[in-house]
């Protein structure tokens, strides 16, 4: 079974210490994290400029030797033209963001036909009625807690109940499970009960975990407030 289906904190390398990116993955992973996120940023659908594929092929074999998901979270405009190249690189699911393309039915066949799962993600200014047509099509769906673009900023209040009525609608679509719901932006050790209590069950943390003093403490803290399995 992928950790991505499971209850469990992914903790995001956008808030690591890049000079020491593989040293800080290898302190999580050792932890019991088994799911990377990886935060892609085109400097178009939002403002900073961020990593590539590159950075998802340099993790890979770190992920593959503890059975590690990479769950890469693309803010970037034009994601199709981005699919191949992520998924040549190893990643395991492909997020993109509904507002940035026209084709998202399309795009979500496509990354699967590639071997990835495919998730959609929504920022805080849309609904989730406007995953109405696909819900049931995806692999997962991201609820961004915060604007994306920047590691660091306060959780929006009201995103609890936005996690559950995206919940509702995963269940009406056609698989048993319905998609993963994922929250990310936000995410501490006081915001991260709503998000479980509403039905997310993947927790993306940067700075809660990479900006704290000993990041596999404060994965294992957040790993222990949701109940993760054990790897
Ligand atoms: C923000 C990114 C997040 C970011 C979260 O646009 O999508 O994944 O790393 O950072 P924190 O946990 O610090 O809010
Ligand atoms: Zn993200």
């Amino acid at each position: 079974m992928s950790a991505l289906t499971e209850i469990r904190i992914a903790p995001s390398i956008l808030a690591a210490d890049f000079a020491r990116l593989g040293e800080q993955v290898d302190e999580v992973l050792a932890a019991g994290a088994r799911v990377i996120h990886v935060d892609v940023m085109d400097g178009q659908f939002v403002p900073p400029i961020t990593m590539g594929p590159n950075v998802v092929a340099a993790m890979r074999e770190r992920a593959s030797a503890v059975g590690a998901a990479i769950d890469v979270h693309l803010m970037i405009d034009a994601p199709e033209r981005q699919i191949a190249d992520f998924a040549a690189a190893g990643a395991d699911n492909i997020t993109f963001h509904l507002e940035a393309t026209v084709h998202a039915h399309r795009l979500v066949q496509a990354i699967r036909e590639q071997g990835c799962r495919a998730g959609v993600a929504i920022n805080p200014g849309t609904s989730p009625d406007a995953l109405a047509e696909l819900a049931g099509d995806v692999d997962l769906i991201l609820c961004m807690t915060v604007n994306p673009g920047w590691g660091g900023q306060r959780f929006i209040d009201g995103s609890p109940a936005k996690v559950a009525a995206l919940r509702e609608l995963a269940a009406m679509g056609a698989s048993s499970t319905g998609p993963t719901i994922e929250v990310d932006g936000g995410i501490d050790s006081e915001t991260v009960g709503g998000c479980l209590e509403s039905g997310a069950t993947l927790f993306v943390a940067g700075s809660a975990i990479f900006g704290a003093a000993d990041p596999a403490g404060a994965y294992r803290a957040l790993a222990e407030a949701v109940g993760e399995p054990s790897p």
